[in-house]
């Protein structure tokens, strides 16, 4: 068995064993101890969030006191106490209203995992991958606040600089993560991106 393979095999297993509704927990989970992303109290939005791995990893991070939103295509089968989901696609012009009165006030974290469905044609599907994710940032505009912190999924390639660009121009500081649980041969990559500008 390839290395690749057997690290996927690995984080799938700890997942099912953590109950765990999918391995991208875990690139969450090494975000938040490697950049303190996330904080008790926080209020986290997650754009991309079914089946919901990583909103189980923001209810815990998050605590009683904070709130999570969840906005998929897709249904969300999960039920946390702090955590709503939406079944919504994310360039719908309702979106920010709903977050907002879900919220209350602007959020503290922005999350994107979004992913197209792939076609298999690369150049298609990394266009539209990086299209998601400069959506995303742009929807931090409104409902982030002025020194929270983002993290956005972009697959490698032609348009990649082109989402550096647009996150380098709003926070403060970004970095460039593959997490240990990402597979080497898949071209996903994560901006980190911490204190948005006013
Ligand atoms: C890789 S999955 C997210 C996995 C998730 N972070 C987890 O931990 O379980 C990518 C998600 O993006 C969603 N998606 C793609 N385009 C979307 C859009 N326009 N609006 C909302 N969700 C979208 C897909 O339905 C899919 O569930």
């Amino acid at each position: 068995m390839k290395l690749d393979e057997a690290r996927r095999d690995y984080y799938r297993k700890r997942a099912r064993e953590e109950g765990y509704e999918s391995r991208a927990a875990y690139k969450l989970l090494e975000a938040i101890k490697k950049y303190r992303l996330i904080k008790p109290g926080d209020r986290v939005i997650d754009l991309g969030a079914a089946p919901g791995g990583w909103l189980q990893v923001a209810s815990k991070a998050v605590g009683s006191t904070g709130i999570v939103v969840g906005v998929d295509l897709s249904p969300i089968h999960l039920e946390m106490e702090n955590t709503h989901t939406l079944k919504m696609d994310i360039t719908d012009p309702k979106l920010s209203e709903t977050v907002k009165e879900l919220i209350k006030r602007p959020a503290d974290v922005l999350l994107s995992d979004l992913s197209p469905k792939i076609s298999g044609a690369w150049d298609l599907d990394q266009y539209r991958q990086i299209d998601l994710t400069i959506t995303s940032i742009t929807i931090g505009d409104t409902l982030l606040r002025v020194g929270g912190n983002a993290m956005f999924k972009c697959f490698q390639g032609e348009r990649f600089s082109e989402a550096e660009k647009e996150a380098r121009q709003r926070y403060n500081f970004v970095a460039i993560m593959k997490p240990h649980a990402s597979r080497n041969e898949s071209s996903e990559m994560y901006l980190l991106c911490l204190g948005r500008r006013p």
